[in-house]
Formats: structure tokens, C-alpha cells, sequence
């Protein structure tokens, strides 16, 4: 923990700029990226070629992101979004049928389920982790499950085989285990059990957006699957779907994307090192630290520290943690964020459509905060932003 001069001496130190929160928060690239794309944009001047259809290097890209996953097939696609939405598609969901969220969440996952047609089950999340409980998938599991679709939030991994496990004794009586399908939009690079996440679940769903661990040009996503329907069915439909005769509409990537992204696949290691070099550090000057609890990453998983996720004590709960996040911004300059409160909160249609029904998640979240971390942030700032959050506590 640090001393009061220790916090002093960081608070004099304040960063050159501010570090925002998560949605703020940019990646790293630098030439390689920048000649990648210069490359992809000369190569395609020649009228006779264009940017051309799926061309080269968007299946190099995708073959290079299923070996580092551990899948024999990914399919890149524009953003994350689009990606959920063709995997939870290709379910074919009926009404009634249903698929187990977690609340605490982006809102991609639940609104993929509506959009396609099928009925959100909230699952409660644990309060260490803020992953999906695997105990309440057991509980609210039933014969018209279709999926369970947790998001490894946080940018940390939640437990898969769990998952599996559970879907395997409850077979659905027309389609058998329901599907694990994992978003990972936050946690490309993390591992779970010695595997990369995405090596396990029927489906995956990476972000490559602005602020991921890795980007492509600011906007961009991957789905990876072992099974080779998905993979054709998620080919087919990122271009209109006339090649499995489904409805789909344009979800492609740009060959200038995937040559970005080449690039930073090979890079995408070093940057979760960085992350992690961050959080270990913070870890080190936080600890001991009265009234909060510090990420919790179980010894089978590698954390990316997509975010930096601390837990308040109970009487801290709700306005007084957003004072916090408040102080933290306004007098420091640390940009802090929640992600997420329960999606259903802010999003009345799907409160009207699928209930508010996991109290506990509402109470984990309301004492969850995220404090900005990138994978660039010196030791200095790292201490300044220590000093805030302990300063802030005191004040308030
Ligand atoms: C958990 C999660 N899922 C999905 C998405 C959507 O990703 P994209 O912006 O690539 O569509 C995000 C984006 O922030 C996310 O955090």
C-alpha cells in the first residue's frame, strides 16, 4: 500500500493528458499497421483487381486468428455485433425458445437474441468475477434452452466447460446440448485451463473496435467455430447468405482491415503483457486498501485486463460509488466507468420483454467500477492514478 508521501510525490506527478474510461480509451498501432494498410490501398488501384470479394488478406487473417485461437475456422466480420447476431441466427431460434444471458453485460448479446426472436433468460452473475453464475445455468435451465451465452466480461474468462457440462445433462429434446457461445468482444488474447478464449464453445465473438485489446482500423470482429456449417452459414450470410440460402445482409471486412489486423494479431500477446504489466502493478499499490476489492483472476485464467475492475464495500454502494467515479473524473482527471450495470436498467424493451428478475447482479453492479488502464500507461501515471482512487476514498 502507499504511504502518504508516496501519494503526495504521485498526486504531484499528474499525466501529461488525461487517461478517459473504457469507451474513450483508443488502442495501440504505430508504422506496421500504417504501411499494412498503405500496402492493402496501392495493391487495390488497379482497377482490374478493386478491393475485390473476401480477397486476400481477409482468409490469411482469418486462418492467422483460428491458429492463435485454437479453432479450425473464424470468420471476420465489420464489429462484434453483427458477428452475435449471425451466430444467434444461425439457431433458427423459435418463439419461446430460450437463451440464458448474463444482465451484467454489453447490450449486444441480449438485443441478438431479440432481434432473433427468442426470449432472454437472465442469469445472475458471480460476485467475484461478474461472470455468468454457472450455478444459477443450472438452475434456470429448461427443455426449450437453445443457448447459454455468457461474455467473458471484463476481458477476463468465464468458465466454458462449466457451461458445457451443464448443457450436456439437459439436452434439448429436438436440437440436443444447448450451445455455448461465448462473447469474447472484450477479452481477445485471455485464456482459460491453457486454452485461448474461443478454443471452447460452439461459437466465439471477438471486437476488434477502437478501444479492444486488439483493433482493426477502429471497427471490426471475428467469429470462430469448430463446426463446419457455422463456418459456411457465417461466410455465406456476412454477404447476403445466397450460398446457404438464409437472409443476410453486408457484415464484411475490408482487406485493409485484415492486413491491420494481421499486424496486430502478431502484436496482440505484447499488448495483453502490457495490460497485465498495468493491473499487477496497481494490484501491488492498492492492496490493503480499505473498503475495496481488487480484480480477481483465478489461477486457471490469464486476464487480459481489457478493464480494470474493482469492487466496493457494501455502504459504498450505488450514489456513493458514483460520487466516486465522479471525483475521480472531475478533480483527477482518471476516467472510471461501469460495465455494466444490468443491460435491463437502461434498456426498458428488454425489461418489458424479459423481466428484471436477478436482484444480485443489480447489487454486484451497483458496487462494480472500472478504472481506466491501457496497455501504454507508464508507472507513473499508474501511481497517480493510485493515489486519486485512494485520495478520493478518503475525501468522501
Ligand atoms: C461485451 C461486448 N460485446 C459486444 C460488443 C460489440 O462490439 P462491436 O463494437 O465490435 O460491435 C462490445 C463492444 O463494446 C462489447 O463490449
Amino acid at each position: 500500500m502507499m504511504t502518504q508521501v508516496e501519494i503526495d510525490a504521485a498526486l504531484a506527478k499528474r499525466p501529461a493528458c488525461n487517461w478517459r474510461s473504457e469507451p474513450l480509451l483508443g488502442s495501440v498501432y504505430g508504422q506496421e499497421e500504417i504501411d499494412a494498410a498503405v500496402n492493402a490501398i496501392k495493391e487495390s488501384m488497379d482497377p482490374n483487381v478493386g478491393f475485390g470479394f473476401s480477397a486476400s488478406p481477409i482468409p490469411e487473417f482469418e486462418a492467422a486468428f483460428a491458429e492463435y485461437v485454437g479453432t479450425k475456422y473464424a470468420t471476420a466480420v465489420n464489429s462484434a455485433g453483427p458477428g452475435i447476431d449471425i451466430v444467434m441466427r444461425a439457431l433458427k431460434l423459435e418463439p419461446g425458445d430460450e437463451v440464458i444471458v448474463p444482465p451484467v453485460n454489453f447490450g449486444a448479446a441480449p438485443l441478438a437474441v431479440y432481434g432473433a426472436g427468442g426470449k432472454v433468460v437472465w442469469g445472475e452473475v458471480d460476485p467475484k468475477t461478474y461472470m455468468l453464475d454457472p450455478e444459477d445455468v443450472e438452475k434456470k435451465i429448461t427443455p426449450r434452452t437453445r443457448a447459454i451465452f455468457p461474455v467473458h466480461i471484463h476481458g477476463m474468462c468465464a468458465p466454458m466447460d462449466k457451461y458445457i457440462e451443464i448443457a450436456e445433462r439437459h439436452p434439448h429434446p429436438k436440437y440436443g446440448p444447448p450451445k455455448v457461445i461465448g462473447d469474447a468482444a472484450r477479452a481477445c488474447g485471455g485464456s482459460y485451463k491453457g486454452e485461448k478464449i474461443g478454443k471452447l464453445g460452439w461459437a466465439t465473438i471477438f471486437s476488434f473496435h477502437t478501444m479492444k485489446n486488439m483493433t482493426t482500423l477502429g471497427e471490426g470482429g471475428m467469429i470462430v467455430t469448430d463446426d463446419p456449417w457455422l463456418n459456411e452459414y457465417a461466410h455465406s450470410v456476412r454477404m447476403y447468405g445466397g450460398g446457404v440460402d438464409a437472409w443476410g445482409t453486408s457484415n464484411v471486412m475490408t482487406k485493409v482491415q485484415a492486413a491491420v489486423g494481421l499486424v496486430q494479431l502478431s502484436k496482440l500477446d505484447s499488448f495483453i503483457d502490457g495490460r497485465r504489466r498495468v493491473a499487477y502493478e496497481r494490484n501491488r499499490l492498492l492492496a490493503g486498501v480499505e473498503g475495496i476489492e481488487l480484480p480477481y483472476e483465478p489461477l486457471e485464467c490469464v486476464h487480459t485486463y481489457y478493464l480494470y475492475a474493482i469492487t466496493l464495500k457494501k455502504e459504498w454502494a450505488g450514489e456513493k460509488r458514483d460520487a466516486l467515479i465522479k471525483m475521480m473524473n472531475d478533480e483527477y482527471g482518471v476516467g472510471c466507468v461501469v460495465a455494466n450495470a444490468p443491460q435491463y436498467l437502461s434498456r426498458k424493451m428488454l425489461a418489458d420483454a424479459y423481466g428484471m428478475t436477478t436482484p444480485k447482479s443489480e447489487e454486484y453492479a451497483k458496487r462494480m467500477m472500472c478504472v481506466s488502464l491501457h496497455p501504454t500507461m507508464s508507472s507513473d501515471d499508474n501511481r497517480y492514478i493510485c493515489a486519486a482512487l485512494i485520495t478520493c476514498l478518503k475525501k468522501l
